[in-house]
């Protein structure tokens, strides 16, 4: 591996790093260097994955901070939820956390999204560093400061934008994460590729079986590029004034069916499904040929992305669909593929576009 890192800069606000690296070793010299000599951590992190690497993490954070405590919550999405911000805020309180305290996200886009909250929100705001180790999360949700939780039934319904001091992750953790979580960050590889990126969707293809092995060096390759995309994005729109919401490609009706399916698909395989039904509305539009759609369908099933999903209605995913966040003056903001590698923002996509869309994604037999 190389070694790479990339910055992402901010008008008038600190910068930070994204460090890509094969182990844990040079977390504690980087938190160092990010400030936080002599500071306190809590580690933030999925009882799954705190059984993995907490202690590794813990030990390494001991070398530069006065105290470092662990906050573990249950695994999964329905933890995601002001409930446990609750309990995270009790412990910081009961730790005795002040404002030159920090937070470390350890774990998927889950831990980071509420460890970034919880950041954002206790004493107005704490430090934190996110360490990713699922794939979603490192191409994808911990960079851009995007934190939140859900909230009863809505999706990301609470949040803030809250910036991470340090991205630190080791892409050798990708080994250890069930096949399926890795599927779903392809969803998202996948969409970064298709948002901006031809060679980088041609370089995925040809690279399909060395990434299915977790080459170390090729997968480097491919989470720098995802990262590189968004952090290009962010830094030109920070806050979603206009051109970060093409990183909503495959997202509107990716969420409504993530909710229509009562979450029992992962964030990942719904984007993927999401990306298929905008691909759809792209081709009837003339803006993606039968073949780029025939070839985006190929794609996510060579990474094990499901391309069809039972037991919904069209209607159902659709209302849902107008329920997400990404709407303005009651229109929906729809991003549309213009081929392979060029997308775009329309806000006239109609309901019965929509529909079409939904019904390409969903397999008819209930
Ligand atoms: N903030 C953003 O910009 C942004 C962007 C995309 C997605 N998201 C959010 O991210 C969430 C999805 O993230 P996710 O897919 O990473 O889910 P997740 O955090 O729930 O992780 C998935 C599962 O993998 C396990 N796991 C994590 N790392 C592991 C490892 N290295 N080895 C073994 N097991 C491991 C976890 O314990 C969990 O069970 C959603 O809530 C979504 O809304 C946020
Ligand atoms: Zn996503």
């Amino acid at each position: 591996m190389k070694n790479q890192e990339l910055t992402v800069k901010r008008e008038g606000a600190f910068s930070y790093p994204i460090c890509l690296r094969e182990n844990f070793n040079d977390l504690a010299t980087k938190a160092e260097e990010t400030g936080f000599l002599g500071r306190k951590a809590c580690v933030v992190s999925d009882s799954r994955v705190f059984e993995l690497y907490g202690e590794e993490i813990c030990e390494k954070l001991r070398q530069v901070c006065s105290k470092v405590t662990s906050f573990v919550f249950p695994a999964g999405e329905e933890h995601k939820n002001l409930d446990t911000i609750e309990d995270l805020y009790e412990h910081l309180i009961q730790e005795s956390f002040d404002r030159k305290d920090f937070l470390v996200a350890l774990g998927g886009g889950v831990t980071g999204d509420m460890a970034g909250y919880a950041a954002a929100t206790y004493l107005r705001g704490i430090d934190f560093i996110q360490v990713p180790t699922t794939l979603l999360a490192q191409v994808d949700s911990s960079i851009g400061g995007k934190t939140g939780v859900d909230f009863r039934c809505y999706k990301n319904m609470v949040g803030a934008f809250h910036q991470p001091r340090l991205v630190y992750m080791n892409l050798s953790v990708l080994r250890s994460l069930p096949d399926v979580e890795f599927a779903c960050g392809m969803g998202e590889v996948i969409k970064s590729a298709l948002i901006c990126d031809r060679k980088f969707y041609d370089w995925l293809s040809e690279n399909a079986d060395s990434i299915e092995r977790k080459e170390l060096d090729i997968l480097e390759e491919m989470v720098y590029r995802c990262c590189d995309i968004k952090r290009g994005i962010v830094e030109r729109d920070p806050t979603e004034k206009g051109e970060r919401a093409l990183l909503n490609l495959g997202h509107t009706i990716g969420h409504a069916i993530e909710k229509q399916m009562n979450f029992q698909l992962h964030h990942g395989q719904c984007v993927g499904l999401g990306l298929l039904a905008a691909a759809g509305i792209s081709r009837r539009r003339g803006l993606l040929t039968p073949q780029e759609e025939a070839e985006i369908i190929r794609c996510c099933q060579s990474f094990h992305l499901p391309v069809k999903v039972k037991g919904l209605q069209p209607r159902d995913v659709l209302a849902a669909s107008k329920k997400d966040k990404k709407m303005e003056h009651g229109k929906i903001k729809f991003i549309l593929m213009k081929g392979l590698g060029h997308t775009l923002i329309d806000k006239t996509v109609t309901d019965q576009e929509l529909l079409d869309g939904i019904a390409d994604v969903l397999d008819a037999e209930k």
